[in-house]
């Protein structure tokens, strides 16, 4: 097994937090409403369900029953999760655009007589700092629209390239922070009458970000039913978290599926941008912001101010909440890139690997008993993580994992 430098620079917080037993999750996000999402990712060319690898050595050595990784590295050949909110977003807006019902419309029916040439008038634009513009550009190539995608100030210019690579989309890095590239995507939208498709929500734009969250949906399925096909069901369910929509939207789904045998939910962010975990200290119920200029290696979870419609989900429905450094991160990822003899590798990124680093080092760290105690994590535990990325910034990616 690998050992670790010392808890010292391997810091992590955990606040616990009664999860809300009685209380219904939101309907939009149940079986059915993912079921329709997940209908439209059939359609697309080259759909294939991402893998789930059972880490067992990794497993036996921690001392608990499974660690499984829905692996959304291999989604679409993006390299990361995020296609799946944009495409769906995408569609769903297009349909409102062409006044089709999207119950009965699938991704072929775009390529119908005169549609393609409606659609090539389209522009949509974002604000992101990679995986979501990513998602964009892709979707843009799949619909033959165009795209605008603006990144923070000091974003890889591997991850611009990447979006220019994987789409039709023009890439711009700004010099403002994620928050104030949001507010500036929102601006050019209005004046350039482009249809804004943003994966977080505030007030007055919830509709949009909404169908990205159901997007992310599929994977949820998928990995359910992958887990159920083993006969077996989530005792606790890792899931890293920028503004919180991807985690609040799988927390959703999972209680809705769940219902009877909810699985324990621990949302996992990095301290420099934990507003989450700000959010749930705070114990107003309110959502609150991390102010400045965060700077963290989880590049895709450096965002400072939590999606309004998700942050519900997550402070009544989470079992708990973890702030890590940026070497949690780095340690998940090279926990991955070098397994267990017997268990597969996997190649995870930053913001993909920060949920195995505080999983492994709760478990197999004394100075954390506590906190392992508090998660209920034993040697019955079934956790399910979900490998958000890959090596997304492959320079930083060797980088750390050579270490
Ligand atoms: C790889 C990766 N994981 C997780 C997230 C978190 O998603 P959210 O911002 O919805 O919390 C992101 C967001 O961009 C991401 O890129």
């Amino acid at each position: 097994m690998i050992t670790t430098d010392g808890t010292n620079s391997l810091r992590l917080e955990f606040i616990r937090s009664r999860a809300k037993e009685n209380l219904e999750a939101p309907e939009n996000l149940n079986d059915d409403a993912a079921a329709q999402a997940m209908k439209f990712h059939q359609g697309i060319p080259g759909y294939q369900e991402t893998p789930l690898i059972f880490l067992e050595q990794l497993s036996r050595c921690l001392g608990v029953k499974g660690i499984f990784v829905k692996d959304e590295s291999k989604r679409f050949g993006l390299n990361a999760f995020k296609g799946l909110g944009g495409t769906y977003a995408m569609f769903r807006m297009l349909c409102a655009h062409l006044g089709w019902d999207p119950k009965d419309t699938a991704y072929k029916d775009f390529q119908g007589d005169g549609i393609p040439q409606k659609l090539s008038q389209i522009t949509f634009i974002t604000a992101t700092d990679g995986n979501h513009g990513k998602g964009v550009s892709f979707g843009a190539k799949l619909f033959g629209c165009k795209a605008y995608v603006l990144m923070p100030g000091g974003s890889s210019v591997h991850r611009a390239q990447a979006i220019r690579d994987t789409g039709p989309a023009v890439v711009e890095i700004t010099e403002k922070n994620y928050d104030e590239t949001v507010r500036l995507a929102w601006e050019m939208s209005r004046k350039r009458g482009w249809l804004l498709i943003q994966d977080t929500a505030w007030e007055g734009y919830e509709e949009i970000p909404y169908w990205i969250i159901q997007g992310y949906l599929t994977m949820a399925v998928e990995a359910a039913g992958q887990l159920e096909r083993r006969g077996i069901a989530p005792t606790h369910v890792f899931l890293q978290a920028g503004v919180g929509a991807m985690a609040g939207g799988v927390t959703a789904y999972l209680m809705n599926h769940y219902r009877q045998n909810r699985p324990a939910v621990m949302i996992t962010e990095p301290e420099a941008a934990a507003c989450i975990f700000l959010s749930a200290k705070a114990k107003d119920g309110r959502a609150h912001s991390v102010e400045g200029d965060p700077q963290t290696i989880m590049a895709g979870l450096n965002c400072g101010t939590p999606c309004k419609i998700t942050w519900p989900v997550l402070r009544d429905f989470a079992s708990g909440y973890l702030s890590c450094a940026d070497s949690v991160a780095a340690f998940g990822m090279r926990r991955y890139a070098e397994p267990e003899e017997g268990d597969e590798a996997v190649i995870s990124g930053e913001s993909g690997a920060v949920t195995l680093g505080a999983l492994a080092l709760v478990l197999q760290e004394k100075a954390f008993s506590r906190q392992k105690e508090q998660m209920g994590l034993g040697k019955d535990s079934v956790i399910l993580l979900i490998n958000t990325e890959g090596d997304t910034d492959p320079e930083n990616y060797r980088g750390i994992v050579a270490k």
